[in-house]
């Protein structure tokens, strides 16, 4: 999508402005109502719009201006309208009139500041995101038609600074909707591996450690996931130095990369089992955040590493009550192969913690019970460490992308005493989110670690955000983007 910000009002294709609460026009919609004769006011008059936040107009062969169609946004109360409700604007713009035939999409936001118009593009950017390219049968007034978006400002070169760096979260999060929207015959751990490694073009450094690596390195949790698989388990490290000193304490992230799940031997049931394929949504997360973090050259010294592999029944896949020593020296009896992100977050977690980081976040599709305990509308934060969690709730709440923390302790620990190992990776049919994250919590000692269970919010089936398509949501990369910003570039 072509991007340009200038200060000159002509109008084209689909133009869109914004209206506030009480039908309270904006300059632009100002604007527009004069050169339509009036359709604007009794557009509002004739329906109930009142600019309330969320509420929309779409209108279509507008008289007296060279554009086809028009779109009204309501924003709201004109003195609370933050950045979020910018990009919905835009996103529902765009979304409005994506298939409309008209090619370019002009936002007339001449009397606001440069974050919102900034905002608006980002917003429009993410809502034209689709995962069209295995389908030929497409009809041709189903294909989205707009190809550009231009913004009328007033200093067309502060949006397009503020702009800038929204671009490379926008790649970020359409990166993660596109690993976690491939199907697992296309993105397995090999190609995901080398879609890690192209990463070195934006900058950063790239390091794949494959199965002898691992072996190695003892990293037999991990490999105990991936070895029913016909595909080599990978572990890919992602490097960003942008820190004025490259030896600062880094943060490191972690992500699930389990590019389809079948459950292993403890199979599961096969309804729904396609949805699988984005069992490595927190890998996406991690690597679509690196391209972010990379593209817009942020401050900071990040690490992301993504442990990949696939879950399998096979000859040579793990057994229920099979027996494995990870990489830090503690054993694990393998009571479900079906609970196999855990196995595969604590190898990647002690790689981790080689870096002494300052912090360790991991990201994983990691438990169907925590789309029981949250739904779809926040992912569920753990962690041993108030201000890492409280960072991340502001970093949700900034982002639109939210987090809701859940408790972890030593009356849930001992859940997953094993009576022939250290631990099982089972607890019992409680709390299953918790006893997941007290898994990874035995392998995380006092570096300030958080966990983020992303099943109820990287894929779903449906969504009222308008910046968000029908599936993959790329969730966590505006999350994380928001909370290097914050925390890290000072
Ligand atoms: N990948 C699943 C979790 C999941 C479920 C992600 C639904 C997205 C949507 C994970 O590996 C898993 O199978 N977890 C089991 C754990 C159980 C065996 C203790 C679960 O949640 O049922
Ligand atoms: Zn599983
Ligand atoms: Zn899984």
């Amino acid at each position: 999508m072509k991007v340009s910000f200038s200060n000159t009002a002509k109008y084209e294709g689909a133009v869109a402005v914004p209206v506030f609460l009480d039908n309270r026009h904006s300059k632009g919609a100002d604007a527009l109502d004069e050169a339509t004769g009036g359709t604007i006011s009794r557009a509002q008059k004739g329906s109930r719009f009142h600019g309330k936040d969320g509420q929309t107009i779409v209108i279509n062969a507008p008289s007296g201006i060279a554009a086809q169609t028009v779109f009204l946004g309501g924003v709201g109360d004109r003195d609370a309208v933050g950045v979020l409700d910018w990009e919905a604007f835009g996103a529902r713009a765009l979304k409005s009139v994506q298939c409309s035939g008209a090619k370019t999409l002009v936002f007339d936001m001449r009397d606001l500041d440069a974050p919102a118009s900034a905002r608006a593009v980002f917003g429009a950017q993410l809502a034209a995101y689709r995962f069209d390219k295995y389908r030929t049968t497409l009809k041709d007034d189903k294909k989205p038609s707009i190809t550009a978006v231009r913004v009328i400002c007033s200093d067309s070169a502060a949006a397009k600074s503020a702009y800038a760096p929204l671009k490379e979260t926008a790649e970020g999060v359409i990166l993660a909707r596109d690993l976690v929207s491939e199907p697992a015959n296309v993105l397995h751990p090999e190609s995901f591996a080398k879609k890690a490694q192209d990463l070195e073009e934006y900058g950063l450094e790239v390091q794949i450690l494959d199965e002898k690596d691992m072996k190695k390195l003892g990293m037999n949790a991990l490999l105990s996931v991936g070895q029913g698989s016909n595909y080599g388990s990978k572990l890919a490290v992602m490097s960003w130095f942008g820190a004025k000193d490259r030896k600062e304490a880094p943060l490191v992230l972690v992500g699930k990369g389990v590019c389809f799940d079948t459950g292993g031997i403890s199979l599961k049931p096969g309804a729904g089992m396609w949805d699988m394929k984005g069992d490595m949504g927190g890998a996406a997360a991690v690597t679509g955040t690196m391209r972010a973090l990379a593209g817009r050259k942020a401050r900071a010294n990040v690490i992301g590493i993504i442990g990949l592999v696939e879950n399998m029944p096979d000859a040579a896949a793990t057994r229920p009550g099979d027996i494995i020593t990870s990489a830090d020296g503690q054993t694990i009896e393998v009571q479900n192969t079906d609970a196999e992100g855990r196995l595969v977050l604590v190898d990647a977690l002690w790689y981790g913690l080689r870096f002494k980081p300052k912090q360790i976040i991991d990201f994983a599709t990691l438990t169907g019970a925590i789309i029981i305990a949250l739904g779809h509308e926040n992912a569920g934060v753990f962690s041993n460490d108030d201000a890492l969690a409280g960072a991340l709730d502001s970093a949700g709440k900034a982002s639109g992308e939210t987090v809701w923390r859940l408790p972890i302790g030593a009356g849930y620990d001992k859940l997953i005493d094993s009576k022939y190992a250290d631990m099982k990776n089972i607890g019992g049919r409680g709390a299953g989110s918790i006893t997941a994250a007290q898994f990874l919590h035995r392998y995380v000692g006092d570096t300030p670690w958080a966990h983020v269970d992303i099943a109820g919010t990287a894929w779903k089936d449906s969504s009222d955000d308008p910046r968000e398509p029908v599936w993959a949501t790329g969730y966590g990369v505006r999350l994380m983007d928001n909370f290097v910003s914050e925390q890290c570039e000072g």
